[in-house]
């Protein structure tokens, strides 16, 4: 028997106008703008009205297999996934790389039979784009070298919080051009937002990313900007986001890039270019000193925290979407 066969759509369907369904959530692109619309909206209602959603995905079991470190990521999937009414199941593949047993495609014809949502934490993005295609069950990318999307859908749901209307919103987001770069460069090309990326020579983001972000944006009407200066970046934005300057995979370049990245550290003098109402983002974890000070981490403007308990309740959003619930977006003004 073939079991390679069974795939899903490999695009993102909206089932009838004004219902989105989504089978994986690999990289931000599946969603699409409306699906990163459903999962705003839903995440807003999961969070204003956890108990209407309690049993919402009972007998639903998920498994999560990480080839990284987590606290976040694993957390708030396990709490989102048993406040739902479902079962999650965690395994640590940090000593071992997921595919070093046996066969993914193997790994993916076992757990379909076993469980409804597949959760990847991965080096490689290929792995997740591998899972998806021969598991039948939908696949989440919890970070990969490559992209976080349930990161950057947490963070641009934390600034429709503090702003309402992203469309008039700018995001400068200062440091190494890596997976968290990339993924809020294509949900606010989805959004319809602005973004300023400023990098050190040699460490822009992913040129593909940047072209299909540029690609969104003529559809949506995004402002993306890649720089090099970070003054010039924050001057005047509405958020300042920064990361680690070496990601988890990359600790042995960390003494190299130590020497490159400290003028795009977020500091008191760095911020002060910002909109006095700016608001500073960090996914964490961080590193007090190098790319954000003590000062600016604990700020009144930080807003990290919210960020991380967001990703609760858009990783709520995320699972009840792909497990199969369509969701009615709200309909839109034309003007909007
Ligand atoms: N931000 C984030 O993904 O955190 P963890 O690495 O702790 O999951
Ligand atoms: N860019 C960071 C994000 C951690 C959540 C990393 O990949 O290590």
């Amino acid at each position: 028997m073939n079991h390679q066969l069974q795939t899903k759509p490999p695009e993102a369907t909206e089932t009838f106008p004004g219902l989105f369904r989504c089978p994986d959530l690999i990289s931000t692109r599946d969603l699409g703008p409306r699906g990163v619309e459903a999962v705003l909206h839903l995440a807003g209602l999961m969070k204003s009205r956890p108990s209407v959603f309690q049993r919402a995905l009972a007998g639903r079991q998920m498994v999560m297999f990480f080839e990284k470190p987590s606290l976040r990521t694993r957390l708030t999937f396990e709490a989102g996934m048993t406040s739902l009414g479902g079962a999650a199941m965690f395994v640590d593949q940090t000593k071992a790389r997921l595919d070093a047993r046996e066969t993914l495609s193997d790994i993916a014809h076992n757990l379909e039979r076993w469980v409804d949502v597949i959760v990847l934490r991965t080096f490689a993005q290929e792995t997740i784009v591998g899972m998806a295609q021969y598991a039948s069950v939908p696949v989440i990318n919890a970070l990969s070298d490559l992209e976080h999307p349930c990161q950057a859908l947490a963070d641009y749901f934390t600034l429709q919080e503090r702003f309402c209307d992203l469309k008039k919103i700018c995001l400068a987001y200062v440091g190494d051009g890596n997976n968290v770069a990339h993924s809020l460069l294509l949900t606010c090309a989805f959004l319809g937002s602005s973004i300023r990326v400023a990098t050190p020579a040699g460490y822009a983001p992913n040129a593909q990313i940047v072209a299909d972000a540029l690609e969104i944006s003529k559809l949506t009407g995004a402002h993306i900007e890649l720089l090099t200066e970070p003054h010039a970046a924050v001057a005047g934005v509405d958020a300042v986001y920064t990361d680690a300057w070496a990601s988890m995979g990359q600790e042995e370049e960390g003494e190299k890039r130590a020497q490159i990245f400290p003028p795009y550290q977020v500091n008191r003098k760095l911020i002060a270019h910002a909109a006095p109402h700016a608001v500073f983002m960090h996914c964490l974890p961080a590193h007090r000193g190098q790319e954000v000070t003590d000062e600016v981490m604990d700020s009144d403007n930080s807003v990290i925290f919210d960020q991380a308990e967001n990703r609760l309740h858009v990783q709520k959003a995320i699972l009840y979407l792909l497990l199969g619930s369509s969701v009615r977006l709200p309909v839109r003004s034309p003007h909007a």
